[in-house]
């Protein structure tokens, strides 16, 4: 359970605020998304909800962050270990540099954590499963692709099982199929009852994934809600954040009274199938959407 309420944060070099008055709530079993231009605040936000800001930071911190119930300005970082894992943006920096192979690597938080030998194979093995890296597990995590060192970075977290997980763009470097695999696993941590806040800058799969979407803009919360209302939303652009491909055709179709009147824009490929699937059929009807309503959505775009 994350809880941030009245939350503004300003680093110590920073002449304005990377966070003001930020406020929001994400359950168990709950994946939040945030989404947001560069420079928007998402990091700082992961940092602060996984309590290395201001902890580790330094600055000036104003309003209530609690994760499991308990105040982080309160707890220091060591008592969160375990508890919630950040993958961060960049997965270079979050290789410990101690340890020579993938498997050893992903063993390492689990050393820290005392967890006993026997138990730590029965953990690993599933993970570098689930992750794809089973082939790559005697390699020096220097050796591996960018995409791999995100899934090890991944996988590094997840074998220490937290209860709030925070992603940092952990997708930005893998092609298809090891996205698929990282939102699997955050399918899995879902069901787990894990509690997850999922920075992501690829909206496809957030649409689909995500039970709530968040977005910064200037270190404020300026849109939160179902994903297929705050992603389809006419302002996204000037948030900093690209529209879907889907919406963006939808916008344009509805111009032309090409998308059915009162059908909210799509942010799937499924529900964007849907609404072009009942304008073929209206037009097959040889209705033409004519009906004297016309031009009051016709300068949308
Ligand atoms: N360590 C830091 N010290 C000072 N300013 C920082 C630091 N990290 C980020 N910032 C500033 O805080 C703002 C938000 O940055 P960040 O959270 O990294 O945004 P995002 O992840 O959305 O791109 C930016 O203006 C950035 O320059
Ligand atoms: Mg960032």
């Amino acid at each position: 359970m994350i809880e941030v309420k009245g939350f503004s944060f300003t680093y110590p070099t920073g002449s304005r605020p990377a966070l003001t008055d930020v406020a929001f709530e994400v359950a168990p079993r709950e994946l939040c998304a945030v989404v947001g231009g560069g420079g928007a605040g998402k990091s700082t936000l992961a940092g602060v909800v996984s309590g290395t800001v201001p902890h580790l930071t330094g600055g000036t911190a104003e309003g209530v962050v609690r994760v499991n119930g308990r105040d982080l300005a309160e707890t220091p970082l060591s008592g969160l270990v375990g508890e919630v894992g950040l993958v961060m943006q960049n997965p270079f920096n979050q290789i410990s540099g101690a340890r020579f192979s993938v498997r050893e690597e992903i063993a390492f938080g689990l050393e820290n954590l005392g967890v006993p030998r026997d138990e730590m194979a029965a953990r690993i093995d599933p993970v570098l499963e689930d992750l794809g890296l089973t082939g790559v597990r005697d390699r020096s995590p220097y050796e591996l692709s960018g995409g791999q060192q995100q899934l090890l970075a991944i996988g590094s977290i997840l074998v220490m099982r937290p209860t709030v997980m925070v992603l940092d763009e952990p997708t930005s470097q893998l092609d298809a199929a090891g996205n698929a695999l990282v939102f699997e696993a955050l399918g899995t941590l879902k069901e787990q009852g894990v509690t997850v806040l999922l920075i992501e800058h690829r909206m496809e799969r957030l649409a689909r994934a995500a039970d709530r979407v968040l977005v910064l803009d200037r270190g404020a919360i300026v849109a939160q809600g179902p994903p297929g209302e705050v992603l389809a939303d006419e302002r996204l652009e000037e948030w900093g954040v690209s529209p879907l491909r889907y919406t963006v055709a939808a916008r344009r179709a509805a111009a032309r009274r090409l998308w059915p009147d009162r059908k909210p824009l799509p942010v799937t490929l499924d529900a964007a199938a849907e609404g072009f699937g009942e304008t073929v059929t209206r037009l097959d009807r040889g209705d033409r959407g004519d009906r004297g309503d016309r031009g009051d959505r016709g300068d949308r775009r």
